[in-house]
């Protein structure tokens, strides 16, 4: 690992611009193929190890499921109705650690899918191209995230499931995309990555007391993530525009599907949460499913990818509608036509 070396998010890591992405002067002089190899050099000189990087055996990162920090802040969706306000002290840490563990297994299985989909992807790349050097350090990083996240889900002691089979399976459809259509494939990416990015970078910058070990981890996650989302941005902004009319349609078509979903798997309780802790209808009703808040958080979460779709002509009268019945569409960006 190297120390970073600009002052950083909380006391931690803030993202170096290369890796958020290039921008402005950088932006007009760089190439697509200088900004992968960019971002391939900053996996080597900055990048992680999940057991070498994380002090899982300092008594200060010990995992107490009854612990106070572990408990929902008020102004978390959940947190805030008076049905969690009103569970006795450990039983609301317990449900605050039980979703941070179930969010920590649905990522390292979607980073299963994700590896598997950059392997279909660089197996058919031709020889000198960037991204094949860039696919297998992000592979290395996401194995890395895996490791990280079932060690920290095996230390809260709760037996997590995970995804669904169905769930499961629809990720094994995804995993060919990474060969057979990767724009739709880095769609699926972002949609994993954006909306876990942005509730991650929410909690870092917040004031509240972090646990030291949620903290390691997020911080270690939200500085390798600015890569692997700047990558799949870039990616699309160079590749989408060339697609032919067909695979145009059917890309503005599924995106809406792919981010609506994937953004509910990262910011709901699990089923298994509902009813290990009873939590009743109505209280998932006000929290979520009829929430404003819960609502606006959602699209903002999206926001950064809605405008991308924007900006690579996949938003269209007919694909917005699609948005609009799926619950994700917000103020119109500008649309393209078809
Ligand atoms: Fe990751
Ligand atoms: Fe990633």
């Amino acid at each position: 690992m190297t120390t970073p070396t600009t002052p950083t998010l909380d006391d931690g890591y803030q993202i170096p611009e290369e890796e958020r992405g290039a921008t402005g002067a950088r932006q007009r002089r760089e190439t697509y193929a200088d900004l992968v190899a960019r971002l391939s050099h900053q996996s080597v000189v900055k990048h992680f190890d999940a057991y070498a990087d994380v002090p899982w055996d300092d008594p200060e990162y010990r995992i107490d499921p009854e612990d106070p920090r572990w408990e929902l802040a008020e102004d978390d969706v959940l947190g805030a109705t008076s049905w969690y306000r009103g569970q006795p002290q450990a039983v609301r840490a317990r449900i605050g650690l039980h979703m941070i563990a179930t969010f920590a297994k649905i990522g390292l299985q979607f980073e299963g899918v994700l590896k598997r989909g950059l392997l279909e992807f660089a197996l058919r790349l031709p020889n000198g191209t960037p991204e094949f050097r860039y696919a297998y350090h992000e592979i290395i990083e996401e194995a890395q995230h895996s490791l990280m996240f079932q060690e920290f889900v095996n230390r809260t002691g709760f037996d997590i499931p995970g995804l669904s089979w169905w769930q499961r399976f629809g990720a094994r459809q995804v995993v060919r995309f990474g060969r057979t259509f990767p724009e739709l494939f880095f769609i699926f990416v972002l949609g994993g990555e954006d909306p876990i990015d942005y509730v991650q970078r929410t909690a870092l910058r917040g004031g509240r007391s972090l646990h030291p070990l949620l903290k390691r981890i997020m911080q270690i996650h939200v500085t390798e993530e600015a890569r692997h989302l700047c990558f799949a941005r870039h990616y699309l902004k160079e590749h989408a525009p060339r697609l032919g009319v067909v695979r145009r349609f059917v890309l503005s078509r599924r995106a809406p599907f792919i981010l609506a979903i994937m953004s509910q798997m990262m910011m709901r309780p699990s089923a298994q949460i509902v009813r290990t802790y009873g939590i009743p209808r109505a209280v998932i009703r006000e929290a979520y499913t009829r929430n404003p808040v819960h609502r606006a958080r959602t699209l903002e979460a999206l926001r950064k990818v809605r405008e991308l779709c924007g900006e690579i002509g996949i938003l269209t009268p007919g694909s917005t509608l699609v948005w609009k019945l799926l619950g994700v569409w917000e103020a119109a960006p500008a649309l393209a036509t078809a």
